[in-house]
This record gives structure tokens, C-alpha cells and sequence, in this order.
């Protein structure tokens, strides 16, 4: 096999391929990347009447009263805030029962590591009240123990630190008031003190960190389909995400379960800056999911036209919020939230695979020309709609060119085969048209495990990409994180459990991508030497980029062949000084689902020799 490089053929691409989509399913977001480790802490969970949804989900989810001196009941008078309308009462005869709390599956905690409890009370009968708080396990054993003293009779946030004296990864919290009397809490909460770049109401560090390790460009949220919801009152408001986390609006999940909101617009924000990603919020386009017609809700269609003027507003201050400065109402909101510097919000993505029907167009018109009119600066991302096999998205694109949009969304998920088959699949997309972001897509095999196979799909496929960098704007794998046990889509690039992290293959053919990229894509010619069928040809696939700035010369390989492919690569054209080259290579059997990445240094010149494993991924890496 010969590869040859034409050094002088090349074309400016996105710098900007590889970032992250983060949707709040598979307990992504709660018992997931969000670091509070009390389930169900302001009482809110609410039963819903989708069909399969667990009978006991309600206020007292997560929660359980122990021993015979105390009695609970949820209630919402004078609440918190309206937004977070129940709480606990307890009526304690006597000292002795606990209000118990297991967290998401069990609370983790690590020996000598400090956790910030939190809690609302008041008193509603009885004197000055005292609670133990205490982190237990097992039968009797008392792993930290705090007070919380002279609770008064109006609501306070009371605070306390405690601190871990084992590792055990299915600790409880147990509260245990010490006086009669009638009490009412609220907001009760735990979070370790190690959070992702230790910030308050922070995310969890293994999980953030892991994200951050792909070096993704970008992070889109908060879905998918969790941006509008399964029906008008499902649709996210951006809005009930920000501020004090007790007056932050909880909600029902699209993917059946709790939004507590604590990881919201701010948080997620936050997160893009801590690892130098553009945060690209999604919008609802005024219309939940498929206009309603995927969810429990039935047919909605949009949000009432004579409320779209203030829904469209929403929008609007989100830009005010992100970049306005701190004398502007919204841009208040974020300085007093702890960042007075704008977020330099430069994209919003208005819609996620919705039906592009009637309703659809005239709420997504009247969003986007407001959005052209008051912040010309802010690129819109449309939605070219839900894949249906053969129709390219007709509808979708006769919009987008309508409209001259400035970039689309696309989302793909199909079996490896239509990937390596279609590698072709931008080569003829207009170059005067929207640009794309390919918002999700992943290889999806029957019974949808992850493994090299699917991985080495999505590598391929990305070659074909890059050589598309001209129109191809952005991509995302989706889902990104999936908690084990709470699952409800696979494929995902990250397992996790409460103590673990579990990257799947295809997360390390991201990562190598993204510590890759490149701003010049350079012709290429990969030449089988009549070696092979047509048929396999699809199946060895080359990108060759430059990264200007660090004047790097970057070749992904990629082999889905079973055999080895001794390979001379030709690249005197590309005028190489250097002598040696870092390689990385991924490669193992196709149903392997646990593989590693391996580097070493390669001797290269301007015509050199590597051998592709079979199956692999390989990215030479040249520093000129
Ligand atoms: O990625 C999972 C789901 O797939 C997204 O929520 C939705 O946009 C798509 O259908």
C-alpha cells in the first residue's frame, strides 16, 4: 500500500471538529457529572403518568424515615420558593429516628476527604431545634458526624463539613433531630469538597476531567431531545437554571426521570471556560419534541403564537445573560452569579431534530430573524430535522437555504457499514450553503454494544470529515455519559458508576482526534496497489492535516482490513526536517471493548515505511 501526500494541494478547515454534546440522559446530569450526592433534595420529584415510569417516584423518592419516634409528611405550604414548593415535615416525640438519605445508589466517600452538608430548616413547633447530621454505614458505623444547633423557627440555610473516615462507596445520610418538636427542611445537600476545579456547586472531578482530556472545542447543551421536551411543559427554559439553586425550577426529565437544575446555564457555562470550549446552548425553536408527537403529550404543536413574543425575548436576554455586561439586567444575574466577565457566547443552536412542519417554521423564523436583528455577532445553528433514510433531509435544507442559515445541524446514527460506505457523503455539499455541525451521530451495531469495530467506523468516517472541514464545522459524538444501571441509550463514549469511569473505545478515537486537529487538510492519495478489491478499498482510509500554529503535520490511518498493511508513505512534498515522529495507535480485535491507546516514536522522511495493524487507528504525528 502506498500513500502520497501532494503537499502543495491543501484547504483551510475548521480548527474546531471535535467537542462534546452533553445531554442530561442516562443520569448524566444528577447521579452523574453534577456532584451533589443527595438524590431527590429538594423533595421534587414528581410521579409522572408516562407509561413504564417507576410507581414509588414521588416527593419522598431516595428518602426514608427510621425508628418509631418520628414521623414525616410532604407539604407545600409557605415553601422555600414557589419553585420548589415541597418539603419535609417531621414530628419528633422523641430523639432517636433519622431522616435517611442513600444518594444516587449509594453515597461515595473517600477517607480524610471533607463534604459540604447544607441544609434549610425551620422550626415549626417546639424550641430552638439541634440535628446530628451523620455519614453512616452499614448497620451502625458513623463515618462523620456534624450539628447543626439552634435552628430557628424561620427558613435558613444551616452549613456544616464533614469529614470521611473510610472509603466506602454506599454510605447513607442520616439527620437525626435531638429536640420535640416539628421541623421542616428543605434543600438538604452534599458535596465533596473536591469538585471539578474545586468549584461550589461543581461537578464531579473524574467525570469533568475525563470530558476535559478529549480537549474538546466545544460543549453543546443541554441535549438533544431534553432541550425541548416532550411537550409545552417539558420544553428547557434556560432561565429556571440560573440563580440561587433553591429558586431554580426542577423539572420531569424527557428521559423519564428528575432535572434538579443545580447543574444549569451557569454551571454549564462555567464548565466550557475551566477547559477552554465554546459553550453552544440549545434552544428550543418553540415546539417540543417533533411538536409533540414523540412524547406522552400528545399534539401540542408550538408554543401558542401570542406567547412567542416573550418566548423569543427568553432568547434574547440568554445572549444579554452570556455577554451583556454587568449594568445590564441579565448580565447582572451572570456577575452576581460569581462572573462579571462575559462568557464571549459566539453560537446558539435553535431546535434539535424537530419536524420541519408548518409550526416548526414560523416559530424558528420568528426566533431567528430577532436573533439576526439584535445580535447579528451570535451564529444561529438550525436543525435539518430527524434523519429518515433517502431524504437528505429535504425539508430541513430547503429551510436553511430560505433563510440562509449560517450553519445546520445534522444527526446520524447508523451501523458501521453506512459509514465506511459513505464516506463520500459531503463531498458534494455545497460551498456556498450552511455550514454543518454533525450534533450527534455514532455507529450503532445490533444490540448496540460499543467496541472497536464501532470505533474504528467513526475514526474512518471522521477522515472523510476532515476532508470536509471546508463545510464541516463541528462534530459530536452522542450520548457522551451514561451511568451504569441507569442507562436508557447505548451506545455512549463514557460508563460510569459512583466511584468509576469507564471510557469506551470509541472515546479514545475522540481524544486522538482531538489532540489532533488540524487548520489545513492536504491532498492524499492512498493506493492499494491492486492488492485489493474495490470492496475493501473502503476499509483503509487517510487524513493528512497541518496544524499551523505548532506547525505540526498530523496522518490518521485507518485500517479496518483483518490484515496488517505494510504502507510506504510518500511525503517529500510536505518538506519534513524532522526525523522522528510520535505515533499512536489503537487496535485490537472488532468486538474488543476494553483498548488502550499506545505511543511511540517513529523514524520518518520523506519517504518512510509503517506497518497498519490490522484493525487500527494510527496517527503519526510529525513536529516540524
Ligand atoms: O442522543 C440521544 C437522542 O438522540 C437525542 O436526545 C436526540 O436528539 C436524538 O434523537
Amino acid at each position: 500500500v502506498s500513500l502520497s501526500v501532494e503537499g502543495s494541494k491543501s484547504k483551510k478547515i475548521s480548527e474546531q471538529l471535535i467537542g462534546i454534546f452533553f445531554e442530561d440522559i442516562n443520569y448524566a446530569a444528577d447521579g452523574g457529572l453534577y456532584a451533589e450526592l443527595i438524590e431527590n433534595r429538594g423533595f421534587e420529584y414528581a410521579l409522572s403518568d408516562k407509561k413504564g415510569s417507576d410507581p414509588d417516584w414521588n416527593s419522598f423518592k431516595a428518602w426514608a424515615v427510621k425508628g418509631d419516634q418520628m414521623t414525616h409528611r410532604i407539604k407545600t405550604e409557605n415553601p422555600l420558593h414557589p419553585n420548589n414548593p415541597h418539603y419535609v415535615e417531621l414530628t419528633v416525640a422523641d430523639k432517636g429516628g433519622a431522616l435517611v438519605n442513600e444518594g444516587f445508589g449509594g453515597i461515595p466517600v473517600k477517607a480524610g476527604e471533607k463534604y459540604d452538608f447544607s441544609m434549610f430548616a425551620k422550626v415549626m413547633k417546639g424550641r430552638k431545634g439541634k440535628i446530628l447530621v451523620r455519614l453512616m454505614h452499614g448497620d451502625n458505623e458513623v463515618l462523620a458526624e456534624t450539628e447543626i444547633k439552634r435552628i430557628g423557627s424561620g427558613w435558613k440555610q444551616y452549613s456544616a463539613e464533614l469529614t470521611a473516615s473510610k472509603t466506602i462507596d454506599n454510605a447513607r445520610l442520616e439527620l437525626l433531630p435531638q429536640s420535640k418538636g416539628t421541623l421542616a427542611l428543605d434543600m438538604i445537600s452534599l458535596f465533596p469538597q473536591k469538585t471539578f476545579r474545586g468549584r461550589t456547586n461543581g461537578l464531579r472531578a473524574d467525570l469533568a476531567q475525563t470530558i476535559a482530556d478529549i480537549n474538546p472545542k466545544f460543549v453543546r447543551f443541554p441535549g438533544g431531545c431534553v432541550a425541548h421536551g416532550d411537550g409545552l411543559d417539558n420544553i428547557y427554559h434556560w432561565k429556571n437554571t440560573i440563580g440561587p439553586l433553591e429558586a431554580r425550577k426542577p423539572q420531569r426529565n424527557i428521559w423519564n426521570y428528575h432535572q434538579s437544575g443545580g447543574l444549569g446555564y451557569y454551571e454549564y457555562f462555567q464548565y466550557c471556560m475551566d477547559i477552554g470550549a465554546e459553550p453552544i446552548p440549545i434552544v428550543a425553536a418553540g415546539v417540543p419534541c417533533q411538536n409533540s408527537s414523540c412524547g406522552g403529550a400528545g399534539q401540542q404543536g408550538g408554543i401558542p403564537m401570542e406567547h412567542m413574543d416573550d418566548y423569543v425575548q427568553d432568547v434574547l436576554d440568554l445572549i444579554e445573560w452570556a455577554n451583556g455586561s454587568p449594568d445590564t439586567y441579565w448580565g447582572k444575574k451572570r456577575a452576581d452569579a460569581g462572573h462579571p466577565e462575559p462568557f464571549n457566547l459566539k453560537y446558539v443552536g435553535v431546535g434539535n431534530e424537530d419536524l420541519i412542519t408548518d409550526v416548526f417554521e414560523e416559530r424558528f423564523t420568528m426566533i431567528y430573524e430577532a436573533l439576526q436583528e439584535k445580535h447579528p455577532e451570535i451564529v444561529v445553528i438550525g436543525t435539518v430535522g430527524p434523519w429518515f433514510e433517502g431524504t437528505d433531509y429535504r425539508e430541513g435544507w430547503d429551510l436553511a437555504r430560505k433563510l440562509d442559515l449560517a450553519m445546520v445541524d445534522e444527526h446520524y446514527y447508523q451501523p458501521p457499514g453506512w459509514f465506511i460506505y459513505n464516506q463520500n457523503y459531503y463531498d458534494n455539499y455545497d460551498r456556498n450553503s450552511s455550514k454543518v455541525y454533525l450534533g450527534e451521530y455514532a455507529a450503532h451495531l445490533p444490540g448496540r454494544p460499543t467496541n472497536l469495530e464501532t470505533a474504528l467506523a467513526e475514526a474512518l468516517y471522521l477522515t472523510a470529515v476532515e476532508r470536509n472541514g471546508d463545510v464541516v464545522e463541528m462534530t459530536s459524538y452522542a450520548p457522551l455519559l451514561a451511568k451504569e444501571r441507569f442507562t436508557q441509550w447505548n451506545p455512549d463514549l463514557i460508563y460510569f458508576n459512583n466511584t468509576e469511569v469507564k471510557p469506551t473505545v470509541g472515546y479514545y478515537v475522540q481524544k486522538m482526534y482531538g489532540h489532533n486537529m488540524g487548520d489545513r487538510y492536504i491532498n492524499s492519495r492512498i493506493d492499494l496497489n491492486g492488492d485489493y478489491e474495490k470492496a475493501v478499498e473502503n476499509r483503509v482510509a487517510v487524513s493528512v492535516v497541518k496544524d499551523s500554529q505548532g506547525q505540526a503535520l498530523i496522518i490518521k490511518l485507518v485500517n479496518m482490513l483483518p490484515v496488517a498493511l505494510q504502507t510506504g508513505l510518500k511525503v517529500e512534498d510536505l518538506k519534513i526536517s524532522a526525523t522522528r515522529a510520535t505515533r499512536t495507535v489503537l487496535t485490537g480485535h472488532p468486538g474488543d471493548k476494553k483498548l488502550l491507546p499506545v505511543e511511540d516514536e517513529i523514524v520518518v522522511g520523506s519517504d518512510f515505511e509503517v506497518e497498519l495493524a490490522p484493525y487500527s487507528f494510527s496517527i503519526i504525528r510529525i513536529e516540524n
